[in-house]
């Protein structure tokens, strides 16, 4: 079987988040089951020269953009034993981020169509083309509008997954002609809410919808969750599963990792002390083993739940014995709030503001709890990673939150949970996880616990192909 995963950023490549890891990550999950997985995605401007050295060019051909005729490079790249094709358009890509840009959808409807156009040229006419959030979603619409029936093209089927519906690619309907090319006759395919919505789009026209846990899944199908797409997505409810993300065990393995300061494992995580006490002293913070440090690494945005934690985190750092460290950037109410508390509680909380991959995994490694209270959380990686790292996750029952995480207050959960969406149920929640801490027995064994998930691939990888072949 063979499969062309489409995204928007994949590491080693490019990153912006959790979508990267997956992109960087699956394709290898599939390729070792036997699936002939390669990964499509845009040749950005920040990926640097180091890996550019490594790509091969294959061909250039000129692609549709509506009326416009665009410049498309391809070259090939391996990582971790797949082959990424990477499309290059230096006016589309050659820029400082990734997303942001005021022509997006332009960007990423040529992308969309490079992707069905470069088939014949790289010597690939994959079974299954699997499209990812809004960047690609174009690619079902193309294809089931203007490639189905073209020679070489024919019995192709289409995936879209949705990594997080709150962003879906909504432009005005003046752009649907002049600049994705399609024509009045299949305006109603993405038509939404009196704008043009490619998210809907993707829905309507691929064969399956995924989402990455089970209980987004059925979240997304309620108006709290789902960002205005409901009414789209019950009416396609037919073809919409949720498959749980896994995280690369490899990359993240306290036994191995060099980014921390003594590697450790399930059998002997002695070291994962002397993390802490590195850590601590990192963050300038008090080292003493007997307390217990909360790590917080997150874009700092409303829906991870920094909300709750601004109504709540004063009173607990009053009133508790405890240390917080923070990692993350993002909305400027966050950071000054956490600015804030930095400077009035100096031995209790360490904060560094920016986006620093080797520092976040001695927070994971570091760290006894990991705070993510998140309103919605699709699948979320993080809380995955610090279970990998022995570190309790403190979280709500929501999207993947929940379908990975269970309280340990019965003795044979993983985490600490809370439900509904309030600051006093959250601290609730950190309490229970600061009182467990003191009692060093029964902390140990809920650490083993933690070390011994498997969250790896291998059970996502095989659903996928279920999926796949199902189709
Ligand atoms: C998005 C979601 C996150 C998920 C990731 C990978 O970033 O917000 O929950 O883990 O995609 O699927």
């Amino acid at each position: 079987m063979k499969v062309l995963y489409v995204s928007s950023e994949a590491l080693p490549f490019a990153a912006s988040g959790g979508l990267a890891d997956v992109a960087g990550s699956l394709p290898q999950a599939l390729k070792n089951r036997k699936v002939n997985c390669r990964v499509v995605m845009p040749l950005y401007g920040t990926i640097s020269d180091e890996m550019r050295a490594s790509m091969t060019f294959i061909t250039s051909i000129m692609v549709p953009v509506s009326w416009r005729r665009q410049y498309c490079g391809v070259f090939e790249a391996k990582a971790g034993g797949v082959v990424y094709y990477l499309i290059d358009n230096e006016y589309y890509f050659k820029r400082n981020t990734l997303y942001g840009h005021y022509d997006d959808g332009e960007r990423f409807a040529f992308f969309s169509r490079a992707v069905l156009e470069i088939l014949p040229y790289i010597d690939f006419k994959p079974d299954i083309i699997h499209c990812n959030d809004w960047q690609s979603a174009l690619v079902p619409v193309y294809y089931s509008t203007m490639y189905a029936n073209r020679e070489g093209y024919t019995g192709i089927k289409t995936v879209l997954t949705i990594h997080n519906i709150q962003y879906q690619g909504i432009y005005g309907k003046e752009i649907l002609g002049d600049v994705f090319g399609i024509g009045e006759e299949n305006s109603s395919l993405l038509e939404f809410g009196d704008c043009i919505n490619l998210m809907k789009g993707g829905i309507e026209c691929s064969n399956r919808v995924t989402t990455v846990s089970n209980t987004y899944a059925g979240e997304i199908l309620d108006p709290w969750f789902s960002h205005g797409l409901h009414p789209i997505l019950k009416e396609r409810s037919y073809k919409l599963s949720g498959i749980l993300n896994g995280i690369d065990v490899k990359n993240y393995d306290p036994e191995t990792d060099n980014n921390i300061f003594a590697n450790y494992n399930a059998k002997d995580f002695s070291g994962k002390y002397k993390n802490k006490a590195a850590l601590q002293e990192i963050f300038g913070l008090p080292v003493r083993e007997d307390v217990p440090v909360i790590g917080i690494v997150s874009r700092l945005v409303a829906h991870k739940g920094f909300d709750l934690i601004k109504k709540i985190m004063w009173e607990l750092l009053d009133s508790s014995d405890m240390q917080l460290v923070v990692l993350g950037s993002g909305d400027w109410e966050y950071e000054a709030f956490f600015k804030e508390i930095a400077a009035a509680f100096p031995s209790k909380v360490g904060l560094r503001v920016g986006f620093i991959p080797d520092l976040a995994r001695k927070i994971y490694a570091g760290s006894d709890l990991f705070l993510m209270p998140s309103k919605s959380e699709p699948c979320g990686l993080s809380q995955m990673v610090a279970l990998r790292y022995g570190t309790i996750p403190i979280v709500r029952e929501t999207g993947g939150l929940k379908d990975t995480i269970t309280d340990s207050g019965d003795g044979k959960g993983n985490g600490f949970t809370f439900k509904s969406y309030d600051a006093y149920d959250m601290l609730d929640a950190i309490r229970r996880a600061l009182s467990a801490y003191s009692d060093k027995k029964k902390w140990n064994t809920l650490v083993t616990r933690a070390l011994k998930c498997d969250n790896s691939w291998g059970r996502s990888a095989r659903e996928y192909i279920r999926l796949y072949e199902s189709m």
